[in-house]
């Protein structure tokens, strides 16, 4: 029989947790350092009746003033990274507390790509394939080969392969159809050593021009480009008390887009759009709310937009979740009279 002692704290302020730096308490929390934490944890929580909220780096997340009347899991599982190297393969296992771009650092240093375009990005390893993380054309998709995860329904441990995640943009299935059954401890990253690093995004290429760029130049480019859009975490600055882009870029039909286009009086082509999935389009959803009027800088009380990258909601100061809600509420519902566009909002909301 195991013994553990997991200590559980009470009415521990979200705010400190979270990137944005909004939300009120939880009435539980603990810090869950090894699987068995987490198995204590969840016996504490299914023994009181709470629900339970997995809390990462809390980049990706907006916390409601009332907080959370439930146990939350700060995941701060962190041993050793392990490798098993086959052949031109390497496999990195990840504890799903690390920071993740330090082990994108750790990647780029050995000269492997796969991982070199995801660098700056806030949040810890498990967070990763929950939402599919991606930017500037590559996504945790194409490298992870397993997640270990706690499958509460049985309350075992499993490892689930690529295929079993589901993965799509911004998606997986533990943010869609199994969302809520499974915690992820650790996720496995396949790397072919012989791969050269392509780009494919104009804003990488343009930083490039025609040369071949090693991983670790990649992922200093990135780092500079996120810096120049405000999205890096910098304690301190303004522009970073934000939960990184607040909206999918929303995928239309054709004829959404035509609509878009004739309604801004523009012609398709001078519209940022790309392919995606079933014919479909992605649009920018930056471009759109420029359009609608809110441009980088925009204030509404205490919440506002990121002066370098619209996208990102911010905390002014001293902001609560309602300040964002309502400037959330007013864009969704100016970009929907104006575009017939429902924008989704890309961060997790708790309570
Ligand atoms: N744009 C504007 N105004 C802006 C910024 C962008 O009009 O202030 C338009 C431009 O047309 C630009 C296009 O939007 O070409 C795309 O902009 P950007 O490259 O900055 O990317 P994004 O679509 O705003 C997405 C991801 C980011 C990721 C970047 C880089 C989503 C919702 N967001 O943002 O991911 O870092 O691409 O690849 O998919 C996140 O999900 O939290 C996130 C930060």
């Amino acid at each position: 029989m195991h013994q553990n002692t997991l200590a559980i704290q009470q009415n521990v302020s979200l705010a400190p947790f979270t990137t944005l730096r909004i939300g009120g308490p939880a009435l539980y929390f603990a810090e869950i350092r090894t699987e068995d934490d987490l198995l204590d944890a969840i016996a504490f929580a299914r023994k009181n009746g709470l629900p339970i909220f997995v809390l990462g780096g809390g980049s990706n997340l907006l916390v409601s003033d009332a907080g959370f009347e439930g146990l939350v899991l700060h995941m701060a599982l962190n041993d050793a990274v392990t490798s098993v190297h086959d052949g031109g393969l390497v496999e990195y296992t990840v504890p799903a507390g690390a920071d993740w771009n330090s082990f994108v650092l750790s990647v780029c240093q050995e000269g492997i790509s796969g991982i070199e375009c995801l660098a700056g990005i806030p949040g810890t390893v498990g967070g990763t394939p929950v939402q599919n993380v991606g930017a500037y054309g590559q996504e945790v998709a194409e490298t992870i080969t397993s997640v270990r995860a706690l499958d509460l329904e049985a309350t075992t441990f499993i490892t689930l392969g690529r295929e079993a995640c589901g993965f799509a943009y911004r998606h997986s299935i533990f943010n869609t159809t199994d969302r809520g059954r499974y915690i992820v401890t650790a996720v496995t990253f396949r790397f072919d050593l012989a791969r050269r690093p392509s780009l494919t995004y104009a804003d990488l290429t343009r930083h490039f021009g025609h040369s071949e760029p090693t991983p670790l130049e990649i992922y200093h480019a990135v780092r500079e480009i996120r810096h120049s859009k405000g999205m890096l975490i910098i304690e301190g600055e303004p522009d970073s008390r934000s939960a990184g882009s607040f909206f999918k870029n929303p995928i239309v039909t054709p004829e959404i887009f035509q609509y878009v286009a004739s309604t801004a009086g523009l012609s398709p082509d001078q519209i940022p759009h790309w392919p995606a999935e079933g014919g479909r389009i992605k649009l920018a959803a930056a471009w759109l709310l420029e359009r609608a009027g809110f441009v980088k800088g925009y204030a509404m009380g205490k919440a506002g937009i990121s002066s370098r990258h619209t996208l990102a909601l911010i905390n002014r100061g001293n902001a609560t979740a309602a300040d964002i809600f309502a400037l959330r509420n007013t864009i969704q519902q100016t970009v929907k009279t104006r575009f017939s566009i429902e924008l989704e909002q890309e961060p997790v909301q708790l309570g």
